[in-house]
């Protein structure tokens, strides 16, 4: 039986790199408000990217990513430029989540390709890829620097169907982000939303998803045996 399925594309931080893991590896120096400043850091990188969109004003995700961490470290108080360089260098080194090696393995095999699509800078992308030893599973990263604009304007979407030269439809696009698995669907994509922190449903008017906990169940879906 085929889904038709040729090619699974997927988001990168959130969803293939745990964007917590930064800040868990400096808990200690940051204190008891960690939790708390790692979840304003992502908070404020996004809305960065939708706000420089709207403004046409871009600057690449390691820029916005350094102003959203900014941000997050004087709403907790804190002042320490050493502390920010290794925050900022644990983004590029990111753990991946533990099934996803394996998950781009059973891919491979049942001839599915894989690539990335995110909204990361070609270097950090390339550094987080290495450092989580994917570089081998993944045919492709696709950077939206290429486009010069963020997730979820179309364009985006529309690199990765160029480049793979599939149709939207012989596409599974892959997200934890629901505002970025809803961009995805309302492009055309097939979706699966990866709802890792169990949130409620939002973007019912848009997202047609497939709806699973983590990556595991991925290959049953797209290449079903
Ligand atoms: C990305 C952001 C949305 O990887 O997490 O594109």
């Amino acid at each position: 039986m085929s889904s038709g399925i040729k090619a699974c594309v997927f988001d990168a931080y959130g969803t293939l790199f745990d964007v917590h893991s930064a800040v868990a590896r400096h808990a200690a120096a940051i204190g008891p408000g960690a939790e708390a400043m790692s979840r304003s850091w992502r908070l404020k990188q996004l809305e960065y990217t939708w706000i420089r969109s709207l403004m046409h004003r871009h600057a690449d995700f390691w820029a916005v990513t350094g102003e959203a961490l900014d941000f997050a470290m004087a709403s907790a108080g804190l002042a320490d430029p050493a502390l920010r360089e290794r925050l900022m260098d644990a983004y590029l080194m990111l753990d991946a989540y533990p099934e996803v090696p394996s998950v781009l393995d059973r891919l491979k095999a049942a001839g599915i390709r894989s690539a990335i699509l995110s909204n990361g800078s070609p270097r950090m992308l390339d550094a987080a890829v290495r450092s989580a030893r994917l570089e081998d599973r993944l045919e492709a990263v696709f950077s939206i620097e290429e486009v010069g604009i963020y997730k979820p304007d179309p364009r985006v979407y529309r690199l990765a169907v160029d480049r793979l030269g599939l149709s939207p439809a012989e596409i599974s696009f892959q997200s934890s982000n629901v505002w970025d698995a809803a961009g995805a669907a309302a492009f055309g994509f097939h979706v699966v939303w990866i709802n890792r922190s169990r949130q409620p449903p939002e973007y019912g008017w848009v997202l047609r998803a497939r709806e699973i906990a983590s990556l595991d169940a991925l290959p049953e879906i797209v290449a079903p045996a």
